[in-house]
């Protein structure tokens, strides 16, 4: 009998031994580094694809021995990892971690960093491998990347990487500003810019999804498919983070990165290979099919609006007009999608936390049953759900045993019932990936750009668009369920 293994297909990229490196986290002091960073670098270790050489070398201001660091890294570790510790794993681990203090401005603070680079153990067999990952605020990437550079830490685009995380700017003119500065440092091939989404195991299946199967990929289009709708929902309100926030608000903090991400896997065209730069080449082509909003559509088209009590969070100004939610309705001027609706939508302080991907497909033709129940026949829906919770789900229609009746139903896939313990972390994927330099799953500059093409549309012509209000645990403004009605759809990931 056939096995299930004997039909798998194991494409092999991500489990190879990685080549000795140094990676140097900047900002290591920050939240990042002990929450995820190095779990997710502990849990690479304990899978055995790290390779014997390597050296962590956390970089901040804060004077502390390498001893400290390692003690702070170890409590993350406990706290963070989805593992837990080992406490002996944890004793060859850290052996490979370091502290090195240091300030951003401070040139003379890389010169030292780049001579503790070479005494640190297996620095000759280690070479030029290094890896920079900025886990600071955005205002200092730039400057630290010149700083490496003047330090002769940037010099082998081949085998050295810089890692940034959003934002990568705040509109188009800063990010194109951030893009010049950056790569006139590294080139941009090494230049690794993270959007945890796509680390997700749930979102990179978009892609298996799509491609791998033969079923799906003729219906994918204008022609069987009425409209998509992406929602990103948090259950949670700001927190502690309203200082930041505040600042920022939905449309930045969200759509411009990780629903444009989603909204891409979903839309492009199948690349010519698995390339990570053909990939990437239809990603941008989806975007800069997009149109720029006019003012005109942006009332019709968009819903902002905040939680109640948002003013009296900590560090949010008390006549703050920053949205926490966002609703709207986009187009995608190509032959694929021309004319389907893609519905995005993203707030936090609402219902439950939930990320999906729905599908929603045409109705037959207006002959037999659609004849007789007209828009009562449901819709065939695809729902990929993306967390918690992961999996795909299809609704069709069937005749209720003993019954002249229609009723639709769910044909499950969950990853929980397939694969017990199926999800390494995101970090731990895209710092793996990272230091094996493949670049599939991080945002290229171009695709940056045109994601705040898009975004700059908005968020320079609707001052004058009103702030809604909504309760906390619902599912945003009424507004909201208002612009999806107008075509007469409603949200599906409310039901
Ligand atoms: C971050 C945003 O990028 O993503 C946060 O800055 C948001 O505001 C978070 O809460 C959501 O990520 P996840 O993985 O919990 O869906």
């Amino acid at each position: 009998m056939i096995q299930r293994e004997d039909l798998m297909c194991d494409l092999g990229g991500n489990t190879a031994k990685l080549e000795p490196f140094h990676l140097v986290i900047y900002g290591a002091s920050g939240d990042l580094t002990a929450r995820k960073l190095v779990p997710a670098l502990y849990n690479l270790f304990k899978e055995g694809r790290l390779p014997e050489i390597f050296n962590i070398v956390g970089f901040a201001r804060r004077s502390k021995t390498d001893q400290q660091f390692r003690q702070e890294m170890k409590e993350g570790v406990q706290r963070f990892s989805r593992t837990g510790l080992d406490e002996k794993l944890w004793s060859e681990f850290q052996e490979h971690i370091f502290y090195q203090i240091g300030d951003f401005p401070q040139k003379d603070s890389y010169i030292a960093l780049a001579r503790k680079l070479e005494s640190l153990p297996g620095a000759s067999v280690i070479g030029q491998r290094h890896m920079h990952y900025l886990s600071t605020a955005p205002e200092f990437f730039a400057l630290i990347a010149y700083n490496l550079k003047y330090a002769g830490l940037l010099n082998y685009p081949d085998v050295q990487r810089l890692v940034i995380e959003k934002p990568f700017g705040q509109d188009y003119q800063s990010a194109m500003e951030l893009n010049t500065a950056l790569q006139s440092c590294i080139d941009e091939k090494a230049l690794y810019r993270i959007d945890h989404y796509l680390g997700k195991e749930s979102v990179q299946n978009l892609l298996y999804f799509r491609f791998a199967n033969a079923v799906y990929e003729p219906l994918w289009n204008r022609n069987y498919i009425d409209h998509v709708q992406i929602t990103v929902s948090e259950a949670e309100g700001v927190g502690t983070r309203g200082g930041y926030y505040d600042k920022s608000g939905a449309l930045r903090d969200m759509v411009q990165n990780h629903l444009l991400q989603l909204l891409t896997l979903t839309a492009m065209e199948p690349p010519a290979s698995l390339d990570p730069e053909r990939l990437r080449d239809e990603k941008v082509k989806v975007l800069r099919s997009i149109p720029s909003f006019t003012k005109e559509q942006l009332a019709e088209n968009l819903v902002r609006a905040q939680y109640k009590g948002y003013l009296n969070e900590d560090r949010v100004a008390p006549d703050s007009k920053t949205e926490t939610f966002v609703a709207i309705e986009l187009m995608i001027d190509n032959w694929r999608w021309s004319g389907v609706p893609f519905y995005l939508r993203t707030g936090k302080a609402l219902h439950h936390k939930a990320s999906e991907i729905i599908i929603v497909f045409r109705r037959p033709p207006m002959v037999l049953f659609q004849q007789l129940c007209g828009p009562r026949l449901s819709r065939n829906t695809l729902r990929i759900r993306l967390q918690p919770d992961e999996g795909i789900h299809l609704t069709f229609n069937a005749k209720t045993p003993g019954r002249e009746r229609i009723e639709p139903i769910d044909m499950d896939f969950r990853y929980n019932s397939e694969w017990l313990s199926y999800s390494p972390e995101a970090y731990e994927r895209l710092l793996g990936d990272a230091l094996a330099g493949d670049s599939t799953l991080f945002t290229r500059g171009d695709e940056v750009l045109e994601a705040w093409r898009v975004i700059d549309s908005i968020q320079k012509q609707w001052h004058d668009l009103p702030v809604r209000t909504y309760e906390v645990g619902s599912w945003g403004p009424a507004e909201a369920a208002a612009m999806i009605r107008r075509e007469k759809n409603r949200w599906l990931l409310e039901s």
